[in-house]
């Protein structure tokens, strides 16, 4: 069968494809229009697409040989599971193997903003270090602080579980109970407010969906300590970007670690001339392990559903009731 990849991945997930099937990669190093995608997909059976595909109903209904959704990514809102759904085309996604390094990424984000990292090694290379002095670069303690982690899942939980150095307290918030970070760290589940209002460090793991976007808006902002840190290493769309940046330019939180956007790969031109925030280009999963392991799993997901068997990591798999 054809497959078609939207962008170069890491080969050993190419290779393991290879081995049963005539697979395209796109030649061009950005991502793919809708039309572009509609084209040079035309005749394939799988799709293998990024986070940055908009693999919608239209994509979707425009390829009349689709027969399965390989997502390049933990998170799946790019694609119109619904529409793949209706049409009995699985949609696979790549959790667990960028587990830790999503959360690496999250505590690296933590210092960087609570020790004003980026801003002191900016200091230093403009010139502006004359000697130790008491007031320079003051930022926030971590050790035995409280640590208020949004949505427990798989990456907030790991991002949890590595506190455990720091002596933390750790509040979550998540619809069920954790029993993990419960008998392990002494987490307490907690409502968002308490949480908000609670928390040296906010960092949120929640999906993108309808009910998580601007989960974190002014009236949340406004709950938050002065000294706050916040982290975003899940959908740019879980903040509301506008009220953010009011927060950061007004001093009502410390500073926070961005690794997405609301309209990315827009960062609006105010953000970046602040100090107090440290933004990334969307590089949580970027290992070179990690990746590798993402391609791997994700061409075997591939594997299985042009074989007619419901993907080790189906996130609709009521397609095979
Ligand atoms: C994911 O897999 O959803 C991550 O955002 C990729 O870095």
């Amino acid at each position: 069968m054809k497959v078609f990849v939207t962008r170069k991945i890491p080969e050993s997930g190419i290779n393991l494809l290879k081995n049963y099937h005539t697979v395209t990669v796109s030649e061009k190093d950005r991502v793919l229009s809708k039309d572009e995608i509609i084209d040079q997909a035309q005749d394939a059976e799988g799709l293998l697409c990024l986070l940055t595909d908009t693999i919608d109903s239209e994509v979707i209904s425009s390829l009349p040989n689709l027969k399965m959704i390989a997502n390049y990514a933990v998170g799946f809102n790019n694609v119109d599971v619904e529409t793949a759904t209706q049409k009995k085309i699985p949609v696979s996604n790549t959790p667990g193997v960028l587990t830790d390094t999503t959360a690496e990424l999250a505590w690296a984000l933590v210092f960087s903003v609570a020790r004003r990292i980026v801003e002191s090694d900016s200091f230093c290379r403009d010139g502006k270090f004359e000697g130790w002095a008491p007031m320079l670069m003051l930022g926030q303690d971590i050790t035995k602080k409280t640590l208020g982690i949004i949505g427990s899942g798989r990456i907030g939980t790991a991002m949890a579980l590595k506190s455990k150095g720091f002596d933390m307290n750790v509040l979550y918030v998540n619809p069920e109970h954790n029993s993990v970070l419960e008998s392990e760290i002494n987490a307490k589940k907690t409502d968002l407010s308490t949480l908000l209002m609670k928390s040296d460090i906010v960092t949120l793991h929640v999906p993108l969906t309808d009910e998580t976007h601007h989960l974190i808006g002014e009236k949340e902002l406004d709950l938050m300590k002065e000294t706050a840190v916040l982290i975003n290493t899940s959908r740019g769309p879980v903040i509301d970007e506008n009220a953010l940046l009011n927060a950061l330019e007004n001093k009502q939180i410390f500073g926070a670690g961005l690794d997405v956007y609301e309209h990315e790969p827009k960062i609006p031109k105010k953000l970046k001339q602040l100090d107090n925030v440290v933004i990334l280009p969307h590089i949580g999963s970027a290992t070179k392990e990690t990746r590798s392991k993402m391609a791997e799993m994700a061409a075997e997901n591939m594997l299985q559903g042009l074989n007619g068997k419901q993907p080790s990591n189906c996130v609709n798999p009521e397609v095979f009731e």
